[in-house]
């Protein structure tokens, strides 16, 4: 099935958990095991979030990682926290930057929650499949982050 079609059945799906679950743990709980289920090639779908000091691990579906506290600008994650910036990685082996979770992981994208200058966490998916994230993964990972920032700002 193509992209564009597993992302509009998907986002139904998204729009009713964001409709229906007023408890922002269980939201994002439910997020994970949406896209989890939904999207073939996304093989490990968590949050970390901001504490203020560091990234901890949030809500996740996939192998357990020993990576559940995370320093700013350490690995693509702490990366992406520091320069809150979206970081698509097509082959994370030519990381230099990088903290691996499993060696079957070839690819990852993190996406950043945020309002103005607010960061709450970040939404991270890893991909057993290399280059598997382009343009439209992009596209409707950062509009569910930012739905979820004015939950988070709301809180
Ligand atoms: N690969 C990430 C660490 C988190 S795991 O993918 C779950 C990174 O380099 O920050």
């Amino acid at each position: 099935m193509k992209k564009e079609i597993i992302f509009e059945k998907l986002a139904w799906k998204l729009a009713k958990a964001f409709e229906e679950t007023e408890n922002l743990e269980k939201l994002l709980k439910k997020i994970v095991e949406l896209l989890a289920d939904n999207v073939d090639y996304y093989d490990w779908v968590g949050f970390y979030l901001n504490d203020g000091e560091k990234l901890v691990l949030g809500p996740f579906v996939g192998e357990p990682t020993v990576h559940v506290e995370i320093p700013y600008g350490k690995g693509i994650c702490g990366q992406a926290a520091s320069t809150k910036q979206i970081f698509l990685v097509e082959d994370v082996t030519k990381e230099t930057n990088y903290l691996a979770c499993s060696p079957k992981v070839k690819s990852e994208i993190v996406v950043p929650i945020m309002k103005g200058d607010k960061f709450f966490g970040e939404l991270d998916i890893d991909s057993h499949t290399l280059n598997a994230f382009d343009e439209n993964d992009k596209r409707f990972l950062e509009k569910i982050c930012e739905r979820l920032a004015e939950k988070f700002n709301d809180r």
